[in-house]
C-alpha cells in the first residue's frame, strides 16, 4: 500500500515537472467565490486609446475590461509591438471556448513542431477561462449563436528549416476574419516554423476571456510582423547559484511569450560545475554544489528540444580561461597535473574579481584533453549554431604568481615578471580553443566577452572579426564599442548600465549595495537602444567612406553590425526563489526593444507592458508587480508631469 502511494506521488510530481508553466489561477482573485453572480457596476469605454472605467449607467459604448483592451488603440494587447502593418477591428467577437481547431499545412520535417505549438496554443486559449467560469451575471443580450461560433486556425509554413540560425526568417502574417457563416477564422502564414510560432503567440494575445458571456473573444485582425534583430537573448548564470530544470523551463516558456529566441546559458563558473559531462564525470562530481544540483545529459537534451519547440535556441557558454575552478580539482591526484590554478587563492582581490578565484592552467596539455571532451559533448547535446567561449576577466597576476607557469615562461626565454608574456599565452590559448571548437563543430563564429584582449586592435589580439562575435558588457558609452564596430566586428550588447538584471539591492560582499547598483528599471532596459548606441559611435567620416561603391553595404551603418542583445542575470543573488521577479517584466521590456527597436520610449509602452505583465502572471510566470491594479483599470490615471 505504501509503495503504491509512493508511486502515485512520484507520478504526480513527474507530471508537474513536465508542465512548463504552473497554472496560476489558484493564486489569483479570478476564482469566483460568490454564491450568486454579481452585477458589476462598471464598464470600460475606449477614449483616445485609453480604457476608462465608467459606471454602467453612464456608459454609452461600454465593454468588459478585456474587450476594451482588445479593441482600444492600435494593438494594445500585443507585446512585443509588431513591426509591420496592423489593422484591428473595433468590436470584440465572442466564440465558444470549448472547441478551437488548428489545421496545419507544413513540410514533413517541421509538421510535428508546428502541431505541438498548435496544441499548446489551444491549451493557452482554453486556460484563459477561469475555473468555474464567469463571476458576472451573464449578459441578457447574450448572443444566441455563441455556442456554435468557433475559431478555426489555419497555419501554413513554407520551408522545412527545423533549426534556428542567424539567417532564419522569423516573419509571419496573421489575419483573423469573421466569415459570412458567422465563424471566426485565423490564418497564420510564415516562411518557417519559427515565424509561425510567433504568429500563434500573437494570436493568443488577440484573445481574451469574455466574462459577460462566459466565452472567449477576439477581434478581426491583419498583422504583419518580423523582428529587427536576430539575437534576442537572456543570459542566465547557473553556477553562482543553481537554477532548477523547472525554473529553466519556465524561463524558456516566458521567453517564448515575448518572442525572445536565445537563452545564452552561462552554465559553469568558478563556483560550481553543474552539468554532467558523460565523457568526464569528475567535473560535475567535484564541481556541483550537491548531487541533486546537476543537469544530467538527458535533462539537457530534453531542454534543448523543449526550447526548440518554443522557438528558442540554447546557446551554451563554457567560460574560460578565467571563471573556472570547482569541478577541476581532481587533476593532480589523477596524475594529470593542476588543471586549474589559483583555486580559492587569498587574498582573492589580487588574483580574481570575486571569490573564489580560479583560472585554467593553460600550459598543461592535459587541460586540452578535458576541454576537448567537454566541447565534443556540447556539440552533440546542444548542436549549437553559436557557441560562447567566455574570455572575460582574466587576471594576469594569477598566472604570473603561479611557479609552474612563471617557470614555463622563463624556459621559453621570456621574462616571467612581464605581464605581456602572460598576455601572449592567453592569445595562444584563445587561438587553440577556437581551432579546437571549429574542428569539432565546423566553421562558425564564436562569441567572446569584451576584455583586455578585445580592447586591443585585431592585429595585436589576433582576433579576427570574421571568426568572433563580441558580446559587450561594459557601458553603452564605452569607446571600445566604436573601435570594435570600426574593425568590422558583429556585436551583441549586454551593456551593464542597462542590461544587467542583477544590479541593485544589497551587496553580497561587504556592506551597502551591490557593485553595479542602482537597479536597472524596466524603463532603463526598454530605453537602451542598440541602434542609438551604434550610431553614437558613427562619425560622419565613417559614413562618407562607406559611400564609395566598392565598400560593402554593411559598412555604411554601424547598426547593421549589431546582431542584437542579451539581458544578463548573474546569479550571485538569484536562484529559483526570485528568478521570475528578476527576469520579468524587465525581460519583456528587452524583448520589445530587440524585436521592434521602437521609435517611442518606455513611457509610451507602459500601459501595454502592465497589461502584458498581467497576462504573464496568468500564464504562470511570477513577473514583478509594476503598479496598483487601479492603473490597469483606468489607463492614464497613474502619471507624473
Ligand atoms: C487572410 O489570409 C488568408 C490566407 O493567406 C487569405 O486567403 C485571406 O484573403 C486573408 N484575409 C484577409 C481579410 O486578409
Ligand atoms: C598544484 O597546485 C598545488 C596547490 O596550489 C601546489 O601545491 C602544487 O605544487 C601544484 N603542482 C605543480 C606541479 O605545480
Amino acid at each position: 500500500m505504501r509503495a503504491v502511494l509512493y508511486i502515485c506521488l512520484l507520478a504526480v510530481s513527474a507530471a508537474n515537472d513536465m508542465e512548463p508553466l504552473t497554472k496560476a489561477w489558484a493564486r489569483r482573485e479570478d476564482v469566483c467565490k460568490l454564491t450568486s453572480p454579481l452585477t458589476f457596476p462598471w464598464m470600460w469605454e475606449c477614449k483616445k486609446g485609453a480604457c476608462v472605467r465608467t459606471p454602467v449607467s453612464e456608459a454609452t459604448n461600454g465593454m468588459t475590461l478585456g474587450g476594451c483592451k482588445l479593441t482600444c488603440g492600435k494593438g494594445f494587447t500585443l507585446w512585443p509591438k509588431p513591426t509591420g502593418a496592423i489593422t484591428l477591428g473595433k468590436t470584440p467577437l465572442s466564440f465558444t471556448y470549448s472547441q478551437v481547431i488548428v489545421i496545419v499545412d507544413a513540410p514533413q520535417d517541421v509538421r510535428g513542431l508546428v502541431e505541438k505549438a498548435g496544441n499548446r496554443l489551444k491549451e493557452t486559449l482554453r486556460d484563459m477561462r477561469p475555473p468555474g467560469g464567469s463571476c458576472l451575471k451573464l449578459s441578457s443580450a447574450r448572443d444566441a449563436n455563441l455556442a456554435t461560433r468557433q475559431l478555426t486556425i489555419r497555419v501554413t509554413v513554407e520551408r522545412s528549416d527545423a533549426s534556428l540560425t542567424l539567417k532564419t526568417d522569423e516573419s509571419y502574417k496573421l489575419n483573423i476574419t469573421h466569415t459570412d457563416a458567422d465563424q471566426l477564422e485565423a490564418h497564420i502564414e510564415a516562411k518557417t516554423f519559427f515565424g509561425a510560432r510567433h504568429g500563434m503567440e500573437t494570436l493568443s494575445q488577440l484573445v481574451a476571456y469574455d466574462d459577460a458571456n462566459d466565452a472567449l473573444m477576439t477581434v478581426t485582425a491583419d498583422v504583419r510582423d518580423a523582428p529587427v534583430y536576430p539575437v534576442r537573448a537572456l543570459t542566465l548564470d547557473t553556477s553562482r547559484n543553481f537554477i532548477s530544470v523547472a525554473g529553466l523551463r519556465r524561463t524558456i516558456g516566458a521567453m517564448a511569450m515575448n518572442k525572445l529566441n536565445t537563452l545564452h546559458w552561462h552554465i559553469t563558473d568558478t563556483h560550481s560545475f553543474p552539468i554532467e559531462i558523460t565523457g568526464e564525470p569528475r567535473l560535475a562530481q567535484y564541481g556541483a554544489y550537491s548531487p541533486r544540483e546537476v543537469y544530467t545529459r538527458a535533462e539537457v537534451e530534453e531542454l534543448v528540444q523543449f526550447a526548440l519547440e518554443r522557438g528558442v535556441r540554447l546557446l551554451p557558454e563554457l567560460d574560460m580561461p578565467a571563471h573556472v575552478g570547482y569541478g577541476w580539482q581532481w587533476g593532480e591526484k589523477a596524475g594529470m597535473g593542476n588543471l586549474t590554478v589559483c583555486l580559492g587563492k587569498e587574498p582573492w582581490q589580487e588574483f580574481c574579481v570575486e571569490p573564489p578565484c580560479g583560472q585554467m592552467n593553460i600550459i598543461n596539455e592535459n587541460l586540452y584533453k578535458v576541454l576537448k571532451t567537454i566541447l565534443v559533448e556540447y556539440r552533440d547535446v546542444f548542436k549549437p549554431d553559436l557557441f560562447h567561449i567566455g574570455g572575460d576577466e582574466i587576471n594576469l597576476n594569477c598566472w604570473k604568481t603561479t611557479p609552474e607557469i612563471a617557470a614555463f615562461v622563463k624556459e621559453k626565454g621570456g621574462d616571467p615578471t612581464d605581464d605581456e608574456e602572460y598576455m601572449k599565452l592567453w592569445i595562444q590559448f584563445q587561438e587553440r580553443v577556437y581551432d579546437m571548437w571549429t574542428s569539432i563543430a565546423g566553421e562558425q563564429k564564436t562569441i567572446l566577452w569584451t576584455s583586455h584582449l578585445t580592447q586591443r586592435p585585431a592585429e595585436e589580439s589576433r582576433l579576427d572579426p570574421s571568426k568572433y562575435i563580441i558580446q559587450i558588457w561594459t557601458t553603452g558609452k564605452d569607446q571600445q564599442i566604436g573601435d570594435l564596430l570600426k574593425q568590422g566586428y558583429e556585436l551583441i550588447l549586454s551593456n551593464y548600465d542597462a542590461w544587467y538584471l542583477d544590479c541593485g539591492g544589497s551587496a553580497w560582499v561587504g556592506k551597502g549595495n551591490n557593485w553595479c547598483s542602482p537597479y536597472k528599471s524596466w524603463q532603463t532596459v526598454y530605453d537602451n537602444s542598440p541602434r542609438e548606441i551604434a550610431h553614437s559611435f558613427q562619425s560622419s567620416s565613417d559614413t562618407v567612406a562607406s559611400r564609395r561603391p566598392s565598400q560593402p553595404l554593411r559598412q555604411s551603418d554601424f547598426s547593421t553590425q549589431i546582431l542584437g542583445g542579451s539581458a544578463a542575470l548573474w546569479t550571485e543573488q538569484a536562484d529559483d526563489a526570485n528568478l521570475d521577479t528578476k527576469l520579468w517584466p524587465r525581460g519583456a521590456a528587452l524583448a520589445e526593444r530587440l524585436w521592434a527597436e521602437p521609435e517611442t520610449d518606455s513611457l509610451a509602452a507602459q500601459w501595454r507592458l502592465v497589461h502584458h505583465r498581467r497576462r504573464m502572471v496568468a500564464r504562470g510566470v511570477q513577473a514583478e508587480t509594476m503598479q496598483p491594479k487601479y492603473c490597469h483599470q483606468y489607463d492614464g490615471s497613474c502619471y507624473i508631469n
